[in-house]
């Protein structure tokens, strides 16, 4: 790609034209420097809550910019990085005791996985399988985050260096008991160490909705194996799926909680990861060894932070809470619209996402023409989706207005008309 310095993610940059040029975004619309509009359907890969260019989060950056940008967290603290960590042991309902702060998805994971082995180290205790997971899994992109993840096109040039993991069947509303008896099988053969999961709904593997009973009876048994349970919200948490997070839906609550992603509203990069008592439990000690060996330059950085506080005020208050289930009802209007459409297959809707695959003569999958000609189809209709394979779906910012959301189901019909 001549004249871009940048390498862009994802991107196979010697088959793909330049990358479109963003002067700015508004809401949810996305404005191009040459002047097109675009309708941001997927919330900028899933991180922004309330639109973009929200005040109420620029404006707490800018404060908190001119009176501490940063600072080491090791033997310091400050106001922001307290305070959110309030909010957040508050808003999930006082089942975790501490927060610890990364950078992103993949280090939220990456720390999860680590408290969790750690655990069982800090408690001499031997865990033959260390990790189980669903088939079609994503946790992320880093070495501990792609191991847990489903091996695919993304992870081959490094499958021999990512650790083993037992796999579960993705859960598909049909399979409850192949899942739960291939649980108890891992349960009876082995001790095993954590359980990770992106509860109810999975992201990257297309979309993929399962319900919350067949989870429950898992994690039932794996607390009564005392298995270490790693709830991975890094997608479905702030309100994507209809309450805050969608472990809500449980009768078990996991002991880790990953989160990322909308966190500071879409403005900065931040992950943290929420630990309940019992794991923190295992780490407080006389014993220097037992200490949590984990941290980055930028952790708890006090901007992301003071973002992230004031994006949580707007996911609580009365406003957004009637945003959201008025989306949700209106996504459930367009799913059953869509569901009249010969060409739509198994349309789905949880909380503010909804996903169907377009039937199409191949599957598609990830580097398929069919997800490049739907990518280009719904951009030339001002429309900004990222199809995984023939999957389309939108997860948008929940201020999204109903014209917005009638042009994206427009966008919707016409390639299902045209494919
Ligand atoms: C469920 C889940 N976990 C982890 C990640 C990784 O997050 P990040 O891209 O911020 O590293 C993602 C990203 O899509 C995700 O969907």
């Amino acid at each position: 790609m001549e004249n871009n310095p940048v390498w862009h993610p994802y991107t196979q940059e010697k088959l793909y034209p330049l990358p479109l040029k963003v002067k700015r975004a508004s809401d949810a619309l996305i404005y191009l420097e040459n002047g097109t509009v675009l309708i941001d359907a997927v919330s900028s890969w899933w991180v922004n809550l309330f639109g973009h260019g929200r005040l109420e989060i620029a404006e707490a950056i800018a404060l908190q910019a001119k009176e501490l940008e940063h600072v080491l967290l090791a033997g310091f603290t400050h106001e922001p990085a307290i305070q959110l960590a309030n909010g957040l042991l508050a808003v999930t309902h006082g089942h975790f005791s501490k927060v610890f702060y990364s950078d992103n998805g993949s280090t939220a994971v990456e720390v999860a996985l680590k408290m969790a082995l750690q655990f069982f180290y800090n408690k001499s205790q031997h865990k033959s399988v260390k990790v189980i997971a669903f088939e079609e899994a994503y946790h992320g992109d880093t070495f501990g985050a792609m191991s847990v993840g489903a091996r695919s096109a993304f992870s081959k040039p490094f499958d021999d260096l990512l650790f083993e993991v037992r796999r579960l069947p993705r859960p598909n509303f049909h399979n409850h008991d192949e899942v739960l008896s291939a649980f108890e099988t891992e349960m009876k053969s082995g001790d095993v160490a954590a359980f990770i999961f992106e509860p109810l709904v999975m992201g990257t593997a297309g979309m993929k909705m399962y319900d919350a009973s067949i989870l429950d009876d898992l994690m039932k048994m794996a607390k009564d194996n005392g298995v270490i349970l790693i709830a991975d919200e890094v997608m479905t948490g702030f309100g994507r799926t209809g309450k805050h997070f969608a472990c809500e839906y449980l009768k078990v609550f996991p002991d880790i909680m990953c989160l990322s992603k909308g966190i500071t509203g879409g403005f900065l990069p931040l992950g943290v990861t929420l630990a309940s008592d019992d794991i923190y439990k295992a780490f407080y000690s006389e014993d220097r060894n037992k200490t949590f060996f984990h941290g980055h330059s930028y952790t708890g950085n006090p901007i992301a932070c003071a973002a992230a506080n004031a994006s949580l005020k707007l996911l609580l208050s009365e406003n957004m809470k009637e945003q959201m289930s008025k989306l949700s009802i209106q996504l459930t209007e367009i799913k059953e619209r869509l569901e009249q459409h010969s060409n739509a297959v198994d349309v789905r809707v949880k909380g503010n996402i909804l996903a169907f695959e377009v039937k199409v003569n191949s599957t598609g999958g990830y580097f398929s023409e069919i997800r490049d000609r739907l990518y280009g189809q719904a951009l030339s209709k001002g429309v900004l989706l990222r199809p995984l394979g023939n999957t389309l779906y939108t997860i948008p910012p929940y201020i999204v207005t109903e014209e917005q959301l009638q042009q994206v189901e427009k966008t919707f019909e016409y390639i299902l008309e045209n494919n």
